[in-house]
């Protein structure tokens, strides 16, 4: 596709992709504080940490700045596929972490091993941490092991971090009286729901900034609270509608663009995708 539209626009790239790109991160509330949640976490070695929220709500996108601020600081596993049996998982987390273990597969010499390799990171102050995304899929025997993993510790300390995120229906799994355990080790949690009006408006400046941008309204008032309500203000689908809003404003010639653009990007979007369970609805609603 020719990206003169970028031209027209006086931008560099894309500013609406989907790709969780933490060069692209605007600090709303929610995020910002689920960022300090996580270095609380870490700074005071507790368990576990739980951060739920819809589909396209940015979970990932706090992950990838999470990882990228504490790498040097600690030691992460990060699993983003955890469909996987208490052993798989073990051996994902110790591959990822580079900690060797007998090829017996026997799960005793596997954590023996993990045992070992914490506690040489906390003789040398490193912090060790599991994140897993889309933690919604563990299988219940996976969040068991989880929870006997974070009983690695010593007098003082938790040996090991876990960092589970995920959809809405992980935060009720929790509450199943078997998985109580568990819940109750959960130090600190956070939810994302979805950016206000306000912060729609400055959501979409800052991702237009970041790449280029110089003018601040290339989308008029009345469109940025259109988008909002089309979006619901999830940000993913705020980018669905912006990427597309910025093609219907180049072929149409308008420097600013106005609500009559967001509604045709928006049925183009609804006519190209099915609305999934959650992330959509709204779009789909309001256009029906
Ligand atoms: N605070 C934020 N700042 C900038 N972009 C964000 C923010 N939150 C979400 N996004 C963007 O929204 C899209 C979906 O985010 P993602 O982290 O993949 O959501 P989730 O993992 O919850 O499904 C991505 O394009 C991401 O860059
Ligand atoms: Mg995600």
């Amino acid at each position: 596709m020719s990206p003169s539209y970028l031209d027209f626009y006086q931008l560099k790239e894309d500013p609406f992709g989907l790709t969780p790109d933490p060069n692209y991160y605007y600090p709303y509330t929610e995020h910002a504080n689920a960022l300090l949640s996580l270095d609380y976490i870490m700074n005071n070695r507790e368990g576990f940490y739980l951060l739920t929220g819809e589909p396209g709500t940015g979970k990932t996108t706090l992950l990838r700045i999470f990882i990228n601020k504490w790498q040097t600081q600690a030691e992460i596993a990060l699993v983003m596929t955890p469909r996987l049996t208490s052993e798989e998982f073990l051996q994902a987390v110790l591959d990822d972490l580079g900690v060797i273990y007998p090829l017996s597969g026997n799960k005793n010499d596997m954590i023996k091993e993990f045992r070992d390799f914490l506690l040489e990171q906390a003789a040398a102050g490193k912090r060790v941490a599991i994140v897993v995304d889309e933690a919604q899929q563990l299988p219940d025997n996976t969040l068991e092991e989880l929870r006997l993993l974070s009983n690695l510790e010593t007098e003082k300390h938790k040996l090991l971090q876990i960092i589970l995120v995920g959809q809405l229906e992980l935060e009720a799994k929790l509450d199943e009286p078997h998985l109580r355990q568990l819940n109750q080790r959960i130090a600190v949690r956070s939810a994302l729901t979805n950016l206000s009006d306000k912060a729609t408006g400055d959501y979409l400046i800052t991702r237009l900034h970041r790449a280029g941008a110089t003018s601040g309204s290339i989308f008029s008032f009345r469109s940025v609270q259109l988008i909002y309500q089309l979006s619901g203000g999830i940000p993913r689908m705020i980018n669905m509608i912006a990427s597309r809003g910025l093609m219907v404003g180049f072929l149409e010639g308008k420097k600013v663009i106005e609500e009559k653009q967001i509604k045709i990007a928006a049925e183009e979007i609804l006519k190209r995708k099915k609305p999934n369970r959650r992330a959509g609805w709204r779009l789909w609603k309001s256009a029906s």
